[in-house]
């Protein structure tokens, strides 16, 4: 692994934790539970490398839609989860943050949310982002109203309008974006996930389900990476002259 060829951003699409529980014969809920450990590792690992940020879609606002018991299982063992994890963050100088529509949560977990967001502030080696509640065309939606408002109250003209702009409104206007992301399962989808930051990252999917998903498999998709050609619409020519 080249450590200088890091990327300073990776996303994942933590996915396959239903499957594989059922292929074990288990609860869907056993799957969330083993996906735990995926994050501890895959944390761990990004931070010990020098990755600088790690955003991980836990829930979308599409999984609402899921069935009661499997959406208050999942509000459980991230409270619980949460609380637990705080002297491993600390530890692992680790600042959390979070993006989505967090006061759609339960109420005892954006607390529990905003006191651990609070009591890491202060860690400086890798940013851990939790997408929860998170949309990427409702971020969108809630930009370009921020904008529209702007806009409407005199403050900017629509020529002021550009992808600096439209990215300083978004949740993630601190951080680059994402040069790498990760979806595990087998499938091949954004899920509305980061829609607008994902615009030129490189994809890697891995058929391993996200509970099975561990130090050794991110090596495997950071060096995949790393033999990519970012070309940004130039040619190959132009990247490396003879
Ligand atoms: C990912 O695993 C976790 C969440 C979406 C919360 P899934 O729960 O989507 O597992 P599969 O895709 O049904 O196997
Ligand atoms: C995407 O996974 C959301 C998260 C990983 C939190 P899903 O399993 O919900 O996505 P779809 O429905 O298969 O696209
Ligand atoms: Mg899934």
């Amino acid at each position: 692994m080249d450590l200088k060829k890091l990327p300073r951003h990776v996303a994942v699409i933590m996915d396959g934790n239903g499957r594989w529980a059922k292929q074990k014969g288990e609860n869907r809920i056993f799957g969330h539970r083993n996906g735990v450990q995926s994050v501890r590792d895959v944390a761990e690992a990004c931070a010990e490398l020098g990755v600088e940020y790690l955003t991980v879609y836990a829930f979308s606002t599409e999984n609402w839609s899921r069935p009661q018991l499997e959406v208050s299982a999942l509000m459980t063992l991230l409270l619980k989860t949460m609380g637990g994890e705080l002297k491993t963050l600390l530890k692992n100088d680790i600042r959390l943050s979070a993006i989505g529509d967090i006061d759609a949560l339960p109420k005892s977990v954006a607390a529990e949310l905003h006191d651990t967001i609070a009591k890491t502030a202060h860690c400086k080696r890798m940013q851990l982002t939790l997408a929860l509640s998170y949309s990427g065309k409702s971020e969108l939606i809630n930009a370009f109203k921020k904008i529209a408002n702007e806009v409407k109250l005199g403050n900017i003209s629509t020529d002021q309008i550009t992808e600096e702009l439209i990215a300083a409104n978004l949740q993630t206007a601190a951080m680059p974006d994402p040069e790498l992301l990760i979806r595990t399962s087998g499938e091949h989808r954004i899920s509305n996930f980061l829609l607008w930051q994902l615009a030129y990252s490189e994809f890697y999917f891995t058929e391993v389900m996200w509970p099975e998903f561990n130090k050794e498999e991110l090596y495997k998709a950071l060096l995949d990476y790393q033999n990519r050609e970012r070309r940004f619409g130039k040619t190959s020519e132009q990247l490396s002259p003879q």
